[in-house]
């Protein structure tokens, strides 16, 4: 029987970066605070030309060619993403195009930051059924195009950036082993980007209030981090024992990369051991539903992510949605 398994990675990130000190000339802010609060050092950001397409899919290309598989043999590709060229068409189409995925199913999914465990989820539920063989998972973001860059609490947390991975059907022992999904809509106010849907459509560029936060991501903060540490260790250990191993077996623990705080106090939490928790949030900052597939590549890229390594994902964002997989490599 075949079984879903990762054999590609790629990721594609924009050549500008926004540094602590670049916000220091921009709101009242310090190095000190961003570090001190959220670990982020630098992130990348989209230029005003650039939009999700453009890193959406050189990172499909990248994980494809690592994995060695043409377009032409993709039967489905997903983007998670808030952030698309277009409300509609889907993002995802542009990328089944530029790939050569021809006739692929194409969708974008929805879930923000979790967007790239759902997907996952997604894959693995289609390639157990027998229903695809091949799928291109995409998680990317331009959060800087809705951040607002005068406000000080949000926009030094946000960056733009896209990750891949090809899942296949393969023979022998399955590489995802498990994955769990969860929302609860009634904190959807904790995080949230209220225009551009039919509640506050945009019909034309006067339509947004000058003035009004609308148009750009919200969070509480504080509240949004509390809820965020209790659910990715609940949902961790979900996993875990979903597929009857401990905290202690696992080789990588790759969370959702939105502060460095939540990423010590989950892994403190779980008990992961020391030295095996991935953090690229210095870097690029919150990248929503690209950081996971983004630090992925890189660890894949790095030799240290070895072939039948126990790699434990985990993500949290707006919905509020979370998940987590756990991965054979
Ligand atoms: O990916 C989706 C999930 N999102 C998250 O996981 C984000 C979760 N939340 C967080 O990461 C943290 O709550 C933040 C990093 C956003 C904020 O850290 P905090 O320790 O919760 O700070 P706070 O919001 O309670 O604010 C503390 C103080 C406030 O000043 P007062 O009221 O105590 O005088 C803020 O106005 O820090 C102030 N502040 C800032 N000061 C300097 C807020 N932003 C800044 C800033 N620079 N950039």
């Amino acid at each position: 029987m075949k079984r879903a398994r990762i054999v590609g990675t790629g990721r594609a990130l924009p050549e500008k970066v926004l540094t602590n000190a670049d916000f220091e000339r921009m709101v009242d802010t310090s190095d000190e605070w961003i570090t001190g609060r959220t670990g982020i050092k630098e992130r990348r950001i989209a230029s005003d030309e650039e939009a999700l397409s453009d890193f959406a899919i050189p990172s499909a290309r990248e994980a494809l060619e690592l994995a060695g598989i043409e377009g032409k043999d993709v039967d489905l590709v997903i983007v998670a993403t808030v952030t698309p060229d277009t409300s509609f068409p889907a993002t995802s189409t542009q990328v089944q195009d530029a790939i050569g995925a021809k006739g692929a199913a194409a969708f974008d999914l929805s879930a923000a930051c979790t967007g790239f465990i759902y997907s996952l989820a997604v894959a693995k539920s289609m390639i157990d059924a027998g229903a695809i063989e091949t799928a291109v998972l995409v998680g990317a973001e331009v959060l800087s195009k809705v951040v607002d860059y005068s406000e000080r609490s949000t926009s030094v947390l946000f960056g733009d950036g896209a990750g891949a991975v090809v899942v296949r059907a393969e023979e022998g022992e399955p590489g995802l082993l498990s994955v769990a999904m969860h929302s609860d809509g009634s904190l959807g106010h904790l995080i949230d980007r209220p225009v551009g849907g039919s509640r506050h459509p945009i019909k034309s560029l006067e339509s947004l209030d000058s003035g009004s936060d609308l148009g750009y991501i919200r969070m509480r903060g504080n509240e949004t981090f509390r809820v965020a540490v209790r659910s990715l260790a609940e949902v961790s250990h979900e996993v875990l024992a979903d597929y009857g191993v401990s905290p202690s077996d696992v080789d990588w623990f790759i969370p959702h990369q939105a502060n460095r705080r939540i990423i010590d106090a989950v892994g403190q939490r779980l008990a992961i051991p020391e030295g095996r928790t991935y953090v690229n949030v210095e870097r690029y900052g919150n990248t929503s539903s690209a950081s996971i597939p983004i630090a992925l590549d890189e660890l894949n890229r790095s030799g240290e992510l070895e072939s039948g390594h126990l790699v434990l994902l985990s993500a949290f964002g707006s919905g509020l949605t979370w998940g987590a997989s756990l991965i054979r490599w």
